[in-house]
């Protein structure tokens, strides 16, 4: 399966004055495509070649599980930006007040931890065991590959950052609070609790087609579109 990098769902200008256009063209258009051609390029002649996305990073390792876990972490970051207000859902709303006491208390925690995380990774919202938290993983590193179900991103690698705000990532984090898609993040909530198959975490590690089944499912039910 030879991967295709995503359409960007808005304009490159659309997350101005928080994003720049310069940012999402060198961050899009070079890290993100390079990682999608590096997988393209290391994926050939390998088990992984017809695997989807979700197979692989669960599967993989080294420079492959990388690349992978890259392009999905780089998909799911665009999908969960929006230059324009959006709303959580009332689900959505519930569990972070029920897990976090308030939507300031999660912003508060998201922040530390971003700005905590040591070097380049990745901040999440996350469902895990029926309940919300905020993992940080370190390089390319996805809950995915640990039993969670993401439900939001934010790369705190320097690159998504450093045109418009040098290295002052929380400048950067204060700002891409003001972008966040909710409607994204309330749909993938929605989508994990009422997913029969949302709570399989298990590698599969069998190559036979129901391992096959279930990971054409999760791509469906998991890949933003
Ligand atoms: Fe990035």
């Amino acid at each position: 399966m030879k991967f295709e990098l995503m359409s960007l769902p808005y304009e490159t200008t659309s997350l101005e004055p928080y994003i720049s256009s310069q940012t999402i063209e060198f961050h899009y258009g070079k890290h993100h495509s390079a990682y999608v051609n590096k997988l393209n390029a290391l994926l050939e002649g390998t088990v992984y070649a017809d695997k989807s996305l979700e197979f692989i990073i669960k599967n993989a390792s080294d420079a492959i599980f990388n690349n992978a876990a890259q392009v999905y972490n780089h998909d799911f970051y665009w999908h969960g930006l929006l230059g324009s207000p959006s709303s959580r859902s009332v689900e959505l709303s519930d569990l972070i007040d029920r897990d976090f006491g308030s939507l300031d208390s999660f912003k508060e925690l998201f922040f530390a931890k971003a700005t905590g995380l040591f070097g380049s990774g990745w901040v999440w919202l996350v469902l895990t065991d029926d309940k919300l938290v905020i993992e940080t993983t370190q390089n390319a590193d996805n809950p995915i590959r640990h039993k969670g179900v993401p439900l939001l991103t934010c790369d705190v690698w320097e690159h998504a950052y450093y045109i418009d705000y040098r290295n002052a990532r929380p400048d950067y984090l204060k700002n891409w609070f003001k972008l966040i898609n909710w409607e994204f993040v309330s749909d993938n909530l929605a989508d994990a609790k009422n997913d029969l198959i949302g709570g399989y975490s298990q590698p599969c590690n069998d190559d036979n087609e129901v391992c096959d089944y279930v990971d054409a499912m999760q791509e469906n039910e998991h890949t933003p579109s």
